[in-house]
């Protein structure tokens, strides 16, 4: 098979690893990629919201499959683009991708279909807002409704952060707004949740945790993840039962009466209390770092399980884990989620392979003149997959210690809720 690979960050390298050990995999292209993903595919570096150019490259390569990875091309209508040129595509219809392409989209369909859910209020101007955020209790959550690259949601602990939240968001620091959503804050401990489905068929494609939060003990700026760990300690039978009952199925059911097709994967993140799960919000694609820590525990050939997915042929996979606990250790360039320095040499790192149990994932990276070079906010991701989360995280510890990159930052602490605890 031909597969191209939509996207640029560590969830894109770490499909591609892969897609690459697949022996039913001919040749892979990855659009525009990284340093990591130019070793074992060929990088082509075409615009992404260029949609025409990209059709025009992957029916010239003859291309059996595209993957997309990130949200962006999604939410812009990329699969049905592609599906309206005979392209075989994975990655829910631009319809479907408002699950997360807007937030009051997903809250309109919890409270149609009664999906558990913080209570909302949705208003239409900075006036009226003000008038029902004064009289609240606090904390409150205020958000804006499309894509703000995770940076749309305010935790507020009084009603000046609500009043500067919804200024920030009317002033259009997102964009224009036409709509602010405004919503309860909800208690209790996050799970990342995923399945694979065909738009007949789902299989559940694990769970894990991960950590936003810049600095240990999950303090200081939102970031786009600092690490995460597979499986999350929360999950047993009762509580998968619960969440496909309450939350998976309801949402699939409503997109399909609506005309929807989804092909792909979906990321629910959720709220668990009490063993009761609260959706937060949809991501309609995997999640970075959680890919990074969930595929390497994948037994399936990836190919051929994405190939049936397009297929709509989902119904006689079964899908196999390692048995085995993975961690994601992000090493960031020092500053982020701020100012920070780019193109920093990253020295000796084309001499690391990865093997069974130890990856790096490459995310902001460039590979030039035979050298690595880091060219964004979360560098690489390191990886171990273990008996137990500890000595994952030593292993990926250590790895990074090795290496000793002179601009890196990196948090300790990945997973101490199920390791210090
Ligand atoms: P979102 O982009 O909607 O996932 O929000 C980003 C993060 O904000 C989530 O991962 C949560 O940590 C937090 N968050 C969002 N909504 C709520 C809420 N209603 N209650 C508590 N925390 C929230
Ligand atoms: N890890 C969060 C996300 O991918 O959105």
């Amino acid at each position: 098979m031909r597969i191209a690979i939509i996207g640029s960050g560590g969830r894109e390298h770490a499909i591609c690893q892969k897609i690459y050990i697949s022996s039913k995999v001919e040749k892979i292209f990855c659009i525009p990629g990284n340093g990591g993903t130019k070793k074992i595919a060929e990088n082509i570096n075409i615009d992404l919201k260029n949609f025409e150019k990209i059709k025009s490259f992957l029916i010239k390569e003859k291309i059996d499959f595209t993957i997309i990875g990130p949200e962006e091309p999604l939410v812009k209508g990329i699969v049905d683009f592609l599906r309206n040129n005979n392209l075989r595509v994975f990655g829910p219809d631009k319809y479907c991708s408002q699950l997360e392409g807007s937030k009051i989209f997903t809250k309109k369909i919890c409270e149609i279909e009664k999906i558990p859910t913080a209570n909302f209020r949705i208003f239409k101007d900075f006036k009226s807002s003000i008038n029902f955020l004064k009289d609240q209790v606090y904390p409150l959550v205020v958000k804006a409704d499309g894509l703000a690259a995770g940076k749309g949601v305010y935790i507020c602990e009084n009603f000046q952060n609500a009043k500067i939240a919804t200024e920030e968001i009317f002033g259009g620091k997102f964009g224009k707004a036409d709509e602010i959503l405004i919503e309860d804050f909800l208690s209790g401990e996050e799970m990342s949740f995923f399945i694979l489905y065909d738009n007949k068929t789902f299989k559940i494609f694990n769970t894990a945790q991960d950590h936003k939060r810049v600095f240990e003990g999950d303090k200081g700026k939102n970031t786009g993840g600092m690490g995460a760990y597979s499986p999350s300690r929360l999950i047993d039978k009762d509580l998968e039962k619960k969440i496909i009952n309450t939350i998976i199925l309801p949402t699939l059911n409503h997109l399909k009466k609506n005309g929807g097709t989804y092909v792909g994967f979906l990321y629910a993140g959720l709220m668990i209390k009490n063993n009761d799960p609260y959706l937060i919000e949809y991501n309609v694609r995997m999640g970075d770092p959680e890919c990074q820590t969930i595929l390497p525990l994948l037994e399936n050939d990836f190919a051929g399980l994405i190939n049936k997915c397009i297929e709509g042929d989902l119904i006689n996979e079964e899908i196999k884990w390692k048995n085995k606990k993975s961690i994601c250790v992000v090493l960031t360039s020092k500053g982020y989620p701020d100012d920070y320095k780019k193109n920093v040499l990253i020295k000796n790192l084309e001499n690391y392979e990865n093997s069974e149990n130890q990856y790096i994932f490459h995310a902001g990276t460039k590979f030039y003149k035979e050298k690595y070079f880091s060219t964004g906010g979360r560098v690489l991701n390191f990886v171990s997959l273990d008996n137990d989360f500890k000595s994952a995280r030593s292993n990926s510890i250590k790895l990074i210690e090795n290496l000793n990159w002179e601009n890196g930052f990196y948090r300790k602490d990945i997973g101490f809720r199920v390791i210090d605890k």
